[in-house]
């Protein structure tokens, strides 16, 4: 049994629906201009950054946009990389129907992180703003990104400090499988922005017992 494999079965039949619902306040604060402001502006723009200074590039690649919310970062994905193909899904049924709102040409749908809906090695890149800090059992959450991404794929994705300390974020990203290219600190180190990639190895067995 891999790693990934263990973290599930701890983690499996935990924490319910715990914060994942977002309350009718910050369904609020995610859903006007300023948010939009900055994810596009300082979020975004970071994910770009940390893409270009390794020369990635997702041009007509596949990729999934996980807890999209109302899928204003969908759209900014699908405008700058015109991927093949997107993903979408959010685990709140009224935030997919805003995101289907937007006429985009994408697969949106309900979901959750815990058990993505998707075949293993299909994504070329997993993008995820601000949602694993929602998730009780965070750590399968990255154990299924790293399993729907192809080897070599991308994930980026940004957490404020809550849930997790960043050392334990960090472990749990490296033992899903991920190396991290690169941490950008923001908001006086209150949010990180990571730039990771699934090994093109498998993650390494646990020695038997
Ligand atoms: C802080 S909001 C961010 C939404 C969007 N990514 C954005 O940046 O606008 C967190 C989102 O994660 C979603 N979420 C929480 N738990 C989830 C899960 N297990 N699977 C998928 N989405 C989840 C919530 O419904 C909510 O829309």
């Amino acid at each position: 049994m891999d790693m990934c494999d263990s973290q599930k079965q701890m983690e499996a039949g935990g924490g319910g629906d715990g914060d994942m619902r977002l309350g009718r306040l910050e369904f609020l604060a995610m859903n006007n201009p300023l948010r939009r402001l900055v994810q596009k502006h300082v979020e975004f723009r970071i994910f770009k950054n940390q893409l270009q200074k390794r020369d990635i590039h997702l041009e007509d690649g596949v990729i999934m946009d996980a807890g999209c919310g109302s899928g204003y970062g969908t759209e900014l994905i699908v405008n700058e990389y015109h991927p093949s193909h997107v993903i979408a899904f959010d685990y709140m049924p009224e935030q997919v129907r805003l995101a289907q709102r937007r006429g985009l040409n994408v697969e949106f749908l309900v979901g959750d992180l815990r058990g993505i809906e998707c075949e293993s090695s299909t994504c070329d890149a997993v993008f995820i703003f601000g949602v694993l800090h929602h998730i009780a059992e965070w750590k399968t959450a990255l154990c299924e990104v790293a399993r729907v991404l192809k080897p070599g794929g991308v994930l980026l994705f940004d957490e404020p400090r809550y849930l997790f300390t960043w050392g334990q974020l960090e472990a749990g990203t490296k033992s899903a499988g991920m190396d991290i290219l690169e941490v950008q600190t923001l908001f006086f180190h209150y949010f990180h922005a990571y730039l990771c990639q699934k090994r093109f190895k498998a993650p390494a067995q646990r020695p038997p017992a």
